[in-house]
């Protein structure tokens, strides 16, 4: 399981100290929640703040576009560091031009869902995916509760992976912690997102140790 702190809840004030404490406590990647006011309810920041970051951790960044048109955006977060980026299927039209151009930029490909749209719109982009992302929030916010019903979607998305013998790995999104992270790793999640139970708890390195003994 590959733990990613969202740095959403970190303080923006200290982002290299909050990346090094998260990266002591065992993250492997780092979440970067990109949200543009139109897509979602709320407004974060764009490729110069990727490019900083890239600056100050050598651990790959796992950008998240919740935005509209995301494929005017790849080149410039490629650009700028991202090595993950994905993008929303309610917000792109054209989406597996937007992943296949992910991919020839080097960068690995991932379709992220909200909570209320079903796994069938994948069914055809499936095997270009190097990731789902499964929302198990409504985009927008941290420190939301994690929704319960995201558990049998990560189930049902791991049977199909396997069905298809291919090699999508899911990622979870949105009120993961200490409570649910085990469950979430034996459903077939890969990659843990946690924002709130990372960050904005004081010690980042131990809550994030903390997660991952949850799951060991
Ligand atoms: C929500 C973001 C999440 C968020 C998770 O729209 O996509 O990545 O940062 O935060 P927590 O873990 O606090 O739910
Ligand atoms: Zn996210």
């Amino acid at each position: 399981m590959i733990l990613a702190p969202s740095i959403l809840s970190a303080d923006f004030g200290r982002l290299a100290d909050e990346l090094a404490s998260a990266e002591r406590g065992g993250a492997g990647l780092i979440h970067v929640d990109v949200m543009d006011g139109h897509f979602v309810p709320n407004l974060t920041l764009g490729p110069p703040v990727v490019a900083a970051l890239r600056r100050h951790t050598r651990l790959p960044l796992d950008v998240h576009l919740m935005i509209e048109h995301a494929d005017r955006w790849l080149d410039a977060f490629v650009d700028a560091g991202a090595d993950w980026i994905s993008v929303h299927v309610e917000a792109v039209p054209h989406l597996q031009r937007a992943i296949a151009h992910i991919k020839a930029r080097g960068a690995r490909a991932g379709v992220a869902l909200n909570p209320a749209t079903a796994l069938g719109t994948l069914e055809e982009i499936l095997p270009e995916l190097d990731y789902v992302l499964v929302m198990s929030v409504n985009p927008g916010f941290g420190g939301q509760k994690f929704l319960p019903g995201c558990l049998d979607k990560v189930r049902r998305l791991a049977a199909q992976v396997r069905a298809r013998t291919l090699a999508t790995q899911i990622e979870v999104d949105g009120g993961v912690d200490a409570s649910n992270a085990r469950a979430l790793v034996e459903a077939g999640a890969e990659v843990l997102v946690a924002g709130s139970a990372v960050f904005g708890r004081g010690d980042a390195e131990q809550a994030a140790r903390r997660l991952l003994e949850a799951v060991a």
